[in-house]
């Protein structure tokens, strides 16, 4: 190996451009870039790069004699990508990736490489962009119990649901700004549809807990059934609704989540606003904290890679997890914690329909703290109904919304969301 260590970096758009130039400039004085990859050697990226090789295959930097570091900055559940990195890895080469879809699709494959072959995968940039919440999760909170793990970890729900709320945008119209603004992808499906934060959170709770990554897991609901109403009405109980990704002790193993939650404005999570994210965590003996900051875009995606890069060059690279996904014994739990509820419904403005709604939820065991009506205008045949519960189990909850499901005489757009809690 030579005195500085030789980077070998695969993709050259939004992150790898940054990285790319970081590296040129002398940032990680440890580390130089040779030799970089794309599928289009002469696109303008915005930096010099007539000093570094270029290599159109981007797999044959996993065996080059003059690389010592893959970083992998392609992109994808498989392909090119999973190519190159476990090429890498099987060549006993360090490998830095953003890449959290992979990473959480194949993380019993490339957990077996890197492990068994006691061979670094670092993977800061994969979780919450800049924050640098494995670091803190890996060599912080080490001595510590995980209790919960909460976070609000896709950019682009949070601006969406951020600017309902200030704006009084419709999701639709928010969604179309997060796009023009470069903070959402023309196909936003993995992002709004909660999928984007279960691979992440997959990925905290393998760290934290040792639960193998495995996305039927986790319980996935988008934001795609938040209304402007339902933001309104949020206001109404001092209150705003973040799509929170939650990993919590509960039973015999680890409840796993990502929806759309009501947290009062008082809470350090309702003040993540716009493209930011969050992580909260509950640990003892240490208590809770919670790290905030850009989770995406090239320059905190590109300082968590450098991160990475600068820890291989100084000797500390580390396996992708202590252990493989095959030997990880801790389970994942069903059970979801008992919580309060917003339960949001359109009710037919008609005598008797309150009185049977509230019956209904009374009958399966759910008590009612607060309810708030809209009152009627001309025309209007159904009107927004919104009741906060009491703390129930969530088999309550489950049953009582089927039974309100099956009154469409009476009621439809039934809607329930988690309220948050400190001490769940
Ligand atoms: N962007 C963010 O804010 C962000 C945040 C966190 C994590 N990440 C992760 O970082 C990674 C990169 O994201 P990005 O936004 O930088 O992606 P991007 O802008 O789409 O760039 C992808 C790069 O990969 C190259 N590429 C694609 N297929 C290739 C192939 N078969 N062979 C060689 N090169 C290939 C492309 O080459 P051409 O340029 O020639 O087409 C391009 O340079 C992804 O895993 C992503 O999930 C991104």
């Amino acid at each position: 190996m030579s005195e500085k260590l030789r980077i070998g970096l695969a993709g050259l758009g939004t992150v790898g451009a940054t990285v790319a130039a970081r590296l040129l400039s002398g940032a990680v004085p440890r580390a130089e870039l040779v030799a970089v990859s794309a599928r289009d050697e002469n696109k303008d990226r915005g930096v010099d790069l007539s000093g570094v090789s270029f290599v159109s295959d981007p797999s044959d930097l996993a065996t080059q004699e003059d690389v010592d570091v893959v970083v992998e900055l392609i992109g994808g559940e498989g392909g090119a990508a999973l190519d190159l990195v476990e090429r890498s890895l099987d060549a006993n080469k360090p490998v830095v990736t953003a890449n959290k879809a992979m990473l959480a699709a194949h993380a019993d494959a490339l957990s077996k490489l890197s492990v068994g072959g006691a061979v670094p995968l670092a993977f800061e940039a994969a979780v919450a962009g800049g924050i640098p919440i494995i670091k803190a999760l890996r060599e912080g909170l080490a001595g510590n119990d995980i209790n919960r793990i909460c976070g609000i970890l896709n950019g682009t729900c949070n601006y969406i649901l951020s600017r309902m709320e200030a704006a009084g945008l419709s999701f639709d119209d928010a969604l179309k700004e997060a796009q023009e603004k470069g903070f959402a992808e023309a196909d936003p499906t993995l992002d709004i549809s909660g999928v984007d934060a279960a691979q992440k959170l997959a990925i905290l709770s393998a760290l934290a807990y040792g639960v193998a990554p495995d996305l039927d897991n986790v319980s996935v609901s988008g934001i795609e059934a938040v209304t402007a109403a339902d933001i309104a009405f949020a206001d109404e109980f001092d209150s705003v609704i973040r799509l929170v990704a939650m990993a919590v002790r509960s039973g015999n193993g680890v409840y796993h989540s990502v929806e759309p939650v009501l947290v009062k404005k008082s809470e350090p999570l309702a003040q993540v606003v716009n493209e930011l994210n969050a992580v909260s965590i509950s640990a003892a003996p240490l208590g809770d904290i919670m790290l905030q900051g850009p989770g995406a875009g090239g320059g905190a995606t590109a300082s968590a890679v450098l991160a990475d890069i600068a820890d291989i060059a100084a000797g500390f690279g580390r396996p992708l997890f202590d252990k493989a996904v095959s030997e990880m014994t801790e389970s994942a739990s069903e059970n979801a914690p008992a919580s309060e509820f917003y339960i949001r419904l359109a009710l037919a403005d008609k005598p008797g329909s309150m009185a049977k709604a509230t019956q209904i939820l009374a009958e399966n065991g759910v008590s009612i703290e607060e309810v708030v009506q809209r009152s009627s205008e001309a025309g209007d045949s159904y009107l927004p109904v919104v009741f906060i519960t009491h703390r129930i189990e969530n088999q309550l909850l489950r049953s009582a919304l089927i039974a309100l499901e099956q009154q469409t005489e009476i009621c439809n757009a039934v809607l329930a969301l988690p309220v948050f809690a400190q001490d769940v």
